[in-house]
Formats: structure tokens, sequence, C-alpha cells
């Protein structure tokens, strides 16, 4: 049976992916596109549905991106949101310009619930908008469907021809009943069924792996982490043994998890893959002997990996293909391209170059971070690992302040087991983002039995958040404090003094470095 798939056509809009995620959430299957694709292309996709994103540009600039008018009269329903809206109406002869009145955030919609668009929507409802043109005279044949007190047209349909357009954005949280119109859109307008799940998306991926794959080899940098390893799950699922998966191990994870990592995608574990485990801890105490600025240590921990991986990837020869855990989220990280560098992530970028390959495969490349866990739950990962927090590239060597040795490495990674465990057993690790231990460069004085100590404080951490670029600090109960304290200060030596951090994020980042 084939796929039904809705199109979002991206004209540059920053919530191009979101669309695609709440379409995905009405359990229909659908792609984000560039508007570069030719009409033949999208035609031969098959779509039940097109959608047409925002996008910065204004329709009557000759620069900006605009689309073959055919689109519209294929007899497959379009949705445009913002610049598609206008994009749809000037297409069609309508009138957009500057609008007087610019509209930004939370704005009230009179909306006429008579559209198939709209039904089951409050009449008076509140849109997201973010726009500074607007379409000023609707194209023949179309109506207005809704407006607020700037906007004289806030929606446009013509449903003889199945064309549906908003100002606002349906896909941003702030709109509050965005998703049921994205629902009717999908599921009335377009006839979609509904009936696509996690794992349709799992099952047709690994059969395009397969056929794009053929007996080519396969190269995986494993961290470990949710992405790579749920990336990697499906590249065995789809060539087995083609695939080899490399696991440098720094010497900078947390505690035990490289034997995890190792039961999992090991020999002994249920994968049909090759593994190849480097212990590297030493390479990199010895390199990070002496350095204490975060910067140069997060450099040095990013090349030596590199290296490290360049120096198995050449004992396995040419390989056909590299794959990438790339994610979302990531793909608008490093596209940040103007904005300050507060730290360098070493994962994002950077192996390509150095791997003989002939192409890469970013099997995730779409997804957000939840589904990629229940991607990854689909394909039967151990839910210990599926459900992992973020543990970032550098590891440890960024959650020690100052100078990293293998002993403060034994302190943060027993403090931090026994926070975990503690953590779990109070029932709140489902309510925190991102936790763990880490130690602060300063060393105190405090009195142990009748004797004088000098020692490191663990600094604890607990967070809060949607996007990993706000957080706020988490209030765990005092006495789970009490007992992680007392617990670490009599089970890890070095240690005389626990601190629990409650910055947010700004003015913090979450990691200490
Ligand atoms: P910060 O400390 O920048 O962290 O507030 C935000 C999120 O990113 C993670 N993080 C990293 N992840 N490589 C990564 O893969 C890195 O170099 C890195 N630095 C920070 C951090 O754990 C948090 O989830």
């Amino acid at each position: 049976m084939a796929r039904q798939m809705i199109i979002v056509l991206d004209f540059g809009g920053q919530y191009n992916q979101l669309i695609a995620r709440r379409v995905r959430e009405c359990h229909v299957y659908c792609e984000v596109v560039p508007y570069t694709k030719s009409l033949e292309e999208i035609k031969a996709m098959d779509p039940k549905g097109i959608i047409f994103t925002g996008g910065p540009n204004s329709v009557y600039d000759e620069k900006s991106p605009h689309y073959d008018p055919e689109i519209l009269g294929l007899g497959v329903p379009v949705l445009g949101i913002c610049y598609g809206a206008q994009l749809m109406a000037w297409m069609l002869g309508g009138k957009v310009s500057t609008a007087p009145v610019s509209e930004y955030g939370h704005t009230d919609v009179k909306v006429d619930t008579a559209s198939a668009l709209f039904s089951e929507v409050e009449k008076n409802t509140v849109a997201w908008m973010s726009h500074t043109d607007y379409i000023e005279k609707v194209p023949e044949g179309f109506r207005t469907t809704a407006v607020t007190d700037n906007c004289p047209t806030a929606a446009m349909e013509c449903e003889g021809k199945k064309l549906y357009a908003v100002q606002f954005h349906p896909e941003v949280m702030h709109t509050r009943e965005g998703m049921k119109m994205l629902r009717n859109f999908v599921i009335d307008i377009c006839r979609c069924k509904g009936d696509w799940f996690m794992a349709s998306f799992v099952e047709t991926k690994i059969r395009e792996l397969r056929e794009e794959i053929g007996d080519g080899r396969v190269l995986c940098a494993l961290s470990g982490g949710v992405d790579s390893s749920v990336a990697a799950v499906m590249l065995s699922k789809a060539v087995g043994k083609q695939l080899t998966c490399v696991f440098v191990d720094h010497g900078l994870l947390r505690k035990n998890e490289g034997d995890e990592v190792e039961a999992v995608f090991g020999p002994d574990g249920p994968y049909d893959l090759n593994f190849i485990r480097v212990n590297a801890g030493g390479r990199y105490f010895e390199k990070l002997a002496g350095v204490s600025e975060p910067e140069e240590k997060r450099k040095i921990i990013g090349a030596e990996f590199i290296k490290i991986f360049e120096e198995e990837a050449n004992k396995i020869g040419e390989v056909d293909y590299l794959v990438q855990g790339t994610i979302y989220p990531d793909v608008i990280e490093s596209g940040l391209g103007d904005s300050a560098v507060i730290k360098s992530h070493h994962n994002v970028g950077g192996l390509p170059s150095v791997v003989k390959f002939k192409e890469i495969i970013e099997p995730l490349r779409m997804l957000f971070k939840d589904e990629v866990r229940n991607a990854g739950r689909e394909l039967g990962i151990p839910e210990h690992l599926v459900s992992r927090q973020p543990f970032p590239g550098p590891g440890l060597g960024i959650r020690i302040v100052g100078e990293v040795t293998p002993d403060k490495v034994r302190i943060v990674q027993d403090a931090d087991y026994i926070y975990r465990t503690e953590i779990a057993n109070a029932g709140l690790s489902g309510q925190l983002s991102q936790y763990f231990a880490a130690l602060s460069n300063m060393r105190s004085v405090g009195v142990m039995g009748d004797f004088r100590t000098y020692d490191y404080a663990v600094v604890l951490r607990a967070v809060t958040t949607s996007d990993f670029m706000t957080a706020e600090p988490c209030r765990i109960p005092w006495e789970v404090l009490e007992k992680i304290t007392n617990r670490i200060i009599n089970e890890v030596p070095g240690v005389n003094r626990v601190l629990y951090d409650c910055t947010g994020k700004p003015p913090a980042t979450i990691e200490l470095e």
C-alpha cells in the first residue's frame, strides 16, 4: 500500500520542520522539501497535500523565492502559511503589500467556522502572527475566512480548488487551536487516513537504506548517545555486517558507560555489525595535562577524536558511506553561521573531511529528539539507552573545571553515579531535562572525624528546558539533596563539600564549561 504523504514546501521559514512534525503528530507522513525542487519531482512524490511555509521575504521582490503556479492547479490541496499565504495570493493575481501595522505575537482572530479549515475552532481564537506584509486583496474566486483588527485577510480560501491560506502560524503552540486547524487540513481536506506511525517510518527507512546502499560499505562514529545509537541500529538492520561502528572511549564518559555501550553494540550484543572500541583514555589524559582553559580543552578533545577516528578509518580503508546521527535541532544549530561562538560543540561537523567516503547518510535528519527516541523504541533499543539524557561530546572534560586528571574524573564519575541513582530512587528523573555532577576547581577546608581536610567541592546541577537554549534550575526537594550530599561525602574520597547550582541559562550555561 502506498504511503500517504504531505509535502512541506520550504520557502526559508524558521518553523518549517515544526510544521512537518505537527503533521506527523496527526499520524500522516510528512517531508520538508526546498522550494528549489521541481514541480515534476514534487508530482512524482505523489503528495496528498502541500503546505507552503513562511519565509523572511516579500513576494513582490523579484529575488524572493517563487514557484511554478501550476502547483496550485494539480487538484492537490495546498495550505499557504504566512509568506506561503502571500505567495499563493500573489501567484493567483491577488494583491500583497506592506501592512500599515505589522503584527507580532499573540493576536485575536475572528474565524469563519463554516470553513473546513476552521471546523470546531472557536469563532474568536488566538493566533501567533509575525508579518510585515499582508494580503490586501484576495485573488478572484477566493473568500476571506479570518480577520484581525489589523489584518483584513488573516485567512482566505477557494474551496472549489482546495486552496487555503493563513497569515498566522498554526504550527506554533501559541496559536491556541493551530493543531486543530492542521488536523482539519490534513485529515478532512487532504483526506489522509492518519494511519502512519513511527514504526512505518523505521520500516520504510530501513528498506530505503538497503536499496540505496546495496552492497556498499558503511562507517559510523558511535558515541553511545541516543542519536548515533538509533542511526547505528537502523543501519545494522538495513545492511548488517556491511556496517562498522567505531566507538572512541575517551575516558571521559560517565561511570560504566563505555562497558554499557559495548554490551549493546559489541560482539555479545543483539546487533549484527562490526564494532570497534578504542580505549583512548590514556591518550586524552596526556594531551589534557596542564590545560585548564575551557575552549582549549574542547579543541584538544575534538581534535583527538578526529585523529583517532581517522586512524581507525584508515585501517578499514575506503568506505562508501559515512553515517551521521544528525537530527533536526543539530541542523539548525550548525546553521547559525553569524551567531557568536559561546562554546564549540565538537560533534557537529568536523568528521567528513578526514574520512574517505562517497556520501553521507543522515537517516534521522528530519526528526526531533523525542521522535528519535520513539524510533529507537520501535527498533527495540534498550530503554536506558533510548531515554538517556543529553551528554556532551567532550564528556566529563567540560564538567571538570580546570585541569582534567584521572583522579578528578574518578571523583566526578562516582559523585554523578550517586546523584543519578538517588534522583531515580526519588522518582524525579522524568521531571528533569538534564542533571549531573561536576567538579569545581575549588578546594576548601573541612573537618572529617577529628581531622582537617582540604578537598574538592562537587557541584550538582539539574535543569528543566524544552530546547536547551534557555533553562531553569530545578527545585529538588531538600531531603533528596541532603541524602545525595551525605552519600557523596561518605563514599567519594577527595570531596568535602557539595554545592547546588541555582543558576538558570542565561546567565549560566547548562554545562560548567
Ligand atoms: P550549554 O552548556 O551550552 O549546553 O548550555 C546546552 C546543551 O548542549 C550540550 N552540550 C554539548 N553537546 N557537544 C555536545 O554534543 C558539546 O560540545 C556540548 N557542549 C554542551 C549540553 O550538555 C546541553 O545539553
